[in-house]
């Protein structure tokens, strides 16, 4: 494990030896084990809160959590629905999550602006990502501790305007004064060297880690991403203005149909976009169904390694970057 190279807001903030986070994935995929690999390899490490059956499972995965990381801070990942009562859902989650000692929490999909005081109060530390530099001004307002800002490659929701994360990791330090971490597309040290340089906190990474030998996913999705090199990435669900990021199988086929189509009404895109099709595929290897979110940083997913030896690649990598720039300066 290497030593600590970087000393960031956010490496302050979550008590964290690399300004490395690795965010949630869902459904179910992040769980307890990996995200304490996470944790123990010096990153921070997301357990998705949402698709668990009940409160015992939740609260039993954040205790299993506890253990396999000797007592050590990891966060939780809260999904804010748009429809109404959405944040009411995850304030049961809150409330484990406030007993069980959790330190940190990222937050997406609304505003966090009903939840952000409830976690303040419990001293828990808040990051909302966000996919756009002008939602983070919002969730500054609500008093978050940080933005996590992400960009068009990334894996998951990119968002409707789909700005680059080269474009925002330049935008949103110079517009944002909190902490702030880059994430989309990034999966080596020379990246994270570069959004450093451009006045950023930390990155974040999903698809990258989708390699993880941690992770509990089927080996055959691994291989899939260890194969890829990040084209198979389409976005779908347009036409609903829910942009997603998956992986192009015959269900993102089948929904970019409707988005030519024009079709606006979600019952037609149900039986192909349920949760239940992606966690499916994540069982049994087989890809050919459910929106798996899958972004272009899959090119830099080259082997399955444990986290450790991900993360020592990627800090090595962006000691070397440094090195060069610093090499350049006459
Ligand atoms: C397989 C997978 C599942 C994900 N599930 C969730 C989720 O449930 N909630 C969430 O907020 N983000 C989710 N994300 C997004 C990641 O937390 C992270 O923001 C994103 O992957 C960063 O971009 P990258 O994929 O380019 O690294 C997921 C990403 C992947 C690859």
């Amino acid at each position: 494990m290497r030593p600590q190279l970087l000393k960031t807001r956010i490496t302050d903030l979550l008590g964290i030896r690399h300004p490395i986070l690795c965010g949630g994935l869902g459904p179910r995929v992040s769980d307890a084990r990996y995200v304490a690999a996470v944790v123990n390899a010096g990153g921070m490490g997301f357990i998705v809160g949402a698709g668990f059956p009940d409160a015992d499972e939740f609260r039993n995965e954040l205790r299993i959590c506890r253990e396999l990381t000797g007592g050590k801070n990891f966060g939780v990942n809260l999904y804010l629905s748009r429809q109404a009562g959405g944040a009411e859902r995850v304030k049961e989650q809150i409330r484990i999550l406030i007993d069980e000692k959790v330190a940190c929490v990222e937050t997406a999909g609304a505003s966090p602006e009903a939840v952000v005081p409830l976690l303040k109060e419990a001293g828990i530390k808040v990051l909302h990502k966000v996919p756009a530099v002008r939602y983070a001004h919002t969730a500054v307002r609500m008093g978050v501790d940080g933005v996590i800002v992400v960009g068009n490659e990334c894996g998951g929701h990119p968002g409707i305007y789909q700005i680059g994360s080269i474009v925002q990791a330049a935008q949103a330090p110079r517009e944002i004064g909190l902490p702030v971490v880059i994430g989309g597309g990034i999966g080596t040290g020379r990246q994270l060297a570069g959004v450093l340089a451009m006045g950023a906190d930390a990155v974040i990474m999903g698809t990258r880690m989708m390699v993880a030998d941690e992770l509990w996913i089927h080996p055959d999705i691994k291989a899939k991403v260890v194969a890829g090199d990040g084209s198979e990435s389409v976005v779908v669900k347009s036409a609903i203005r829910d942009h997603h990021r998956v992986l192009r199988n015959e269900s993102a086929e089948a929904v970019l149909e409707l988005d030519r189509a024009q079709v606006t009404e979600f019952e037609q895109f149900r039986p192909h976009v349920m949760g239940a099709l992606a966690h499916q595929a994540y069982v049994t290897g087989d890809t050919r169904k459910g929106m798996i979110d899958y972004g272009h940083a899959a090119i830099f997913a080259d082997a399955i390694k444990r986290v450790e030896a991900i993360f020592d690649e990627i800090i090595d990598d962006a000691a070397l970057a440094m090195n060069r720039l610093n090499a350049l300066v006459t």
